[in-house]
């Protein structure tokens, strides 16, 4: 965004122009759940807040209408927060979630860090939440547009005796020494989209940590300059990358994995080497190892019992199903699958998700139907591991006559070949992942 249309957005006419279109938008939004067709509709939208604004150009009305479409998106990863932030489309994909970024605040806090820097602050939302936390913060911000709105919503929120925003990039010798001053702790969030490349209008993902910006090696060099150091990066990192002493910790958010956060020694509390944060609505569960991955004892593999469980997301990338077999004291499947069998009822809460067997066959459709059918089942939620299976194909194979049963099928491979495992447990809500699919 450029520095205009962000002096704009932060002036009283902006601002003005945000809370009509936002409360124009809450209405129609409003209408629609009652059933009025077409009340959502841009093009109304924007003859309203013209109508409102009438001294609004119609790129103003444009960054407004923008902002309550961002906003609207964000709610759910972000909370009730946005509704004081100013956003871009991908600075508001890349922030961190609000319920993450302040479990991060607290560990910068329990570590004994007092003043952190942020490098690389994007929109600010994980500054926001070290200062909500007690922290000063130094944040270092390239784009000059991004840099202005993260010092936006510091002011918005109140937090400015709390966070320095800095223009520049971080990777210059004199910004860093600027941005490090003050500071006890250093935190980096990579960007990991190439913004000149996108796909389907989102810019691009790297993958490769040498490519992101600031590149791993910078991040290396901070982390061995300020010991109190913690980056945030993709969830599909390599074991490899957790420094010697440091942790891994992956993160889960109702059912999804969001991120993994690589911590130095001097930040990562106690002995772990890799860690599962599963986040549960008001719950957090940790489960942890101080082991590396490659160290581990492979734990047992047998036949299927009267009860399967699934591990969390954040417990698979962990590499921590052994633990989750440990404390049921179960078995895998299949070496190479995680799921987890037990005869007994043992609930390891939101860690693991489990299901009571009803049947077990190599999958076939044309039996799993039979069975299906014989049961008075009617809806199925199909899930996957290992197999290259399509749940929502073998869903819609099914056909299903309309029945008032449910089942869950978990299809895995076994050795060689493809299982079907039918289960008549309810899967908990906030359950659904990518490989599942529900339906009749
Ligand atoms: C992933 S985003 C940060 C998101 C932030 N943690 C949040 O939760 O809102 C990374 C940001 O780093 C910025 N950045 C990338 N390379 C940089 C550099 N060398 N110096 C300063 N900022 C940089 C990008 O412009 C981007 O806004």
């Amino acid at each position: 965004m450029d520095l205009e249309t962000v002096a704009w957005l932060t002036s009283d006419a902006g601002r003005a122009a945000l809370a009509a279109a936002t409360a124009y938008d809450d209405d129609a939004h409003e209408r629609a759940a009652a059933g009025e067709a077409g009340a959502v509709d841009p093009l109304r939208a924007s003859a309203a807040l013209r109508r409102t604004t009438p001294d609004a150009g119609p790129a103003q009305i444009a960054a407004v209408l923008t902002q309550v479409r961002l906003r609207r998106r964000a709610r759910p990863r972000l909370g009730d927060v946005v509704g004081h932030l100013l956003l871009t489309e991908d600075g508001a994909e890349q922030a961190t979630r609000t319920v993450v970024a302040d479990l991060r605040a607290a560990s910068f806090a329990a570590a004994g860090a007092t003043h952190v820097a942020d490098l690389g602050c994007g929109l600010g939302l994980d500054s926001l939440a070290l200062a909500r936390a007690g922290l000063a913060v130094t944040a270092v911000e390239r784009d000059p547009g991004v840099a202005a709105l993260a010092r936006a919503n510091v002011a918005a929120l109140g937090l400015a005796a709390h966070i320095e925003v800095l223009d520049g990039d971080v990777t210059d010798d004199v910004v860093l020494t600027a941005a490090l001053r003050h500071a006890d702790a250093a935190y980096v969030d990579p960007a990991r989209r190439d913004t000149s490349r996108s796909r389907g209008g989102r810019s691009a993902r790297v993958t490769e940590p040498q490519q992101w910006s600031p590149p791993w090696s910078w991040v290396e060099a901070v982390a061995a300059r300020v010991p109190r150091t913690a980056a945030k990066v993709a969830p599909g990192v390599p074991h490899a990358m957790t420094p010697d002493g440091g942790c891994t910790t992956w993160t889960s958010v109702d059912g999804q994995l969001v991120e993994a956060e690589i911590a130095w020694p001097a930040l990562a509390d106690g002995r772990a080497r890799r860690r599962a944060r599963v986040v549960r609505g008001d719950d957090v569960v940790i489960l942890e190892s101080a082991q590396d991955l490659d160290a581990e004892t492979p734990p047992p593999v047998g036949p299927v019992g009267a009860w399967l469980h699934e591990p969390d997301d954040a417990v698979i990338r962990a590499g921590l199903v052994g633990e989750v077999v440990d404390r049921l004291a179960g078995r895998l499947l299949d070496p190479h699958v995680a799921y987890v069998s037990t005869d007994h009822d043992t609930d390891l809460g939101a860690l693991s998700a489990r299901f009571a067997v009803r049947h077990a066959l190599p999958y076939d459709l044309d039996r799993l139907r039979t069975l299906l059918v014989a049961d008075g089942v009617g809806t199925v939620v199909v899930k996957k591991r290992a197999t290259s299976l399509d749940v929502d194909d073998v869903r819609r194979r099914l056909r299903l006559p309309p029945a008032d049963g449910t089942a869950v099928v978990l299809l895995a491979r076994v050795g060689d070949d493809p299982w079907a495992y039918v289960a008549r447990t309810r899967v908990p809500a906030g359950l659904g992942r990518a490989g599942d699919a529900t339906g009749q």
